[in-house]
């Protein structure tokens, strides 16, 4: 099969892994586009990728199978219209936007063009989540009644080499979708609302308690609903662990899913200890590659498996509840939220 052209427009921190992880499914050929030259000049070469300094320019010059946005948040629905209205497909990196204007013009577009559109919250491509899931979908537990997530991590660690100090970047200001509700919890928010439903509400408290040279929240506790379940969600970006625990709770039985010791398990009322299901150890690229290969998949035809435009307009309808919970300390329903 003729190998699938892929434009990665964006190529910091998250740009550069697509890039590379596209590559490395062996069914694209990739080409770089950023504003930075210095940055473009490193990636042709340690990579041998074509490039391009001005993406409307590229794609007005050469017909693209698919385009890859890894900007930041509030670039991401205008230059997913003009990719759809160019007749590519789009892979649009998360939260969707740090505002819900443009995103019902953007489903249009999709569906004018007759182009897939996708989400890259990459959990979905998780084994471990996926794996758990299945068994909550199962049924055999009975209805899920009380969720409760606990994450953390260094984030100032996170970043590779050529990528932007993370304080110069979209993280530093909420309006291009900086802070841990829109960085962060959106992740787990967006892959929670895949196993639970849509959140209805959320009472949020957050507040920046220590990543330095920014004064966005890096700490978040959030009390969620959807529907009769209850979800309770606690995150920070400067543990020193990098440790994900998510646990629901039924009537009948509880599912442990646990990120870093890449294991989930089951524990029955009446058992004594958890049932553990283990997974084989896997570098951070591995589910890029394979999100880069289930985006593929699904232009081929295949069933979608990544997060469709309208799941993320529900998860940013989260994020700005949780903005606006937090700014007025009181409960905000996720269908009130304006634009
Ligand atoms: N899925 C994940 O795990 C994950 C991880 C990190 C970031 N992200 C998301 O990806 C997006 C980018 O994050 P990042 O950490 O890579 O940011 P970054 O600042 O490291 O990279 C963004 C890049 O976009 C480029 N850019 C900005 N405007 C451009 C334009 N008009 N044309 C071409 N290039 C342009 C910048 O020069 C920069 O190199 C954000 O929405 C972020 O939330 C997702």
């Amino acid at each position: 099969m003729a190998l699938l052209s892929v434009l990665i427009i964006g190529c910091g921190s998250i740009g550069e892994r697509h890039l590379r992880c596209f590559q490395l499914t062996g069914r694209a050929q990739v080409t770089a586009c950023d504003t930075r030259p210095a940055l473009l000049a490193i990636l042709g070469q340690t990579y041998q990728v074509a490039t391009a300094a001005d993406w409307e320019q590229a794609l007005a010059q050469q017909s693209f199978d698919a385009v890859v946005i890894c900007t930041p948040a509030h670039l991401h629905v205008p230059m997913a219209r003009r990719v759809l209205q160019h007749g590519c497909h789009v892979l649009i990196e998360k939260p969707l936007s740090q505002s819900l204007a443009g995103v019902e013009e953007l489903r249009q577009a999709r569906d004018l063009a007759k182009r897939h559109a996708a989400v890259a919250y990459v959990l979905h491509v998780n084994p471990l989540l996926l794996q758990a899931r299945d068994f909550l979908r199962s049924g055999e537990f009975g209805p899920v009644r009380h969720v409760t997530v606990t994450t953390g991590q260094h984030f100032p660690s996170m970043r590779p080499a050529h990528a932007a100090h993370y304080a110069q970047t979209y993280y530093r200001d909420r309006k291009t979708g900086g802070g841990a509700i829109q960085d962060a919890l959106t992740h787990l928010a967006n892959w929670m609302e895949s196993v639970v439903g849509a959140t209805d509400s959320v009472l949020c408290d957050c507040s920046h308690q220590v990543v330095p040279d920014v004064t966005v929240e890096d700490t978040v506790n959030l009390s969620a609903r959807h529907g009769d379940i209850l979800v309770n969600y606690t995150l920070n970006q400067f543990q020193a662990p990098n440790e994900t625990t998510l646990q629901f709770n039924t009537a009948t039985g509880s599912v442990k899913i646990e990120f870093h010791r890449r294991r989930w398990g089951i524990f029955r009322l009446g058992d004594s200890r958890w049932n553990w299901h283990e997974l084989p150890p896997a570098d951070r690229d591995a589910l890029f590659i394979e999100q880069a290969n289930a985006f593929i998949d699904q232009i081929e035809g295949q069933p979608a498996r990544l997060c469709t435009l309208e799941a993320a307009q529900q998860t940013l309808r989260f994020n700005l509840a949780a903005l606006a919970s937090a700014d007025s300390s009181a409960r905000v329903h996720c269908t009130q939220v304006m634009a």
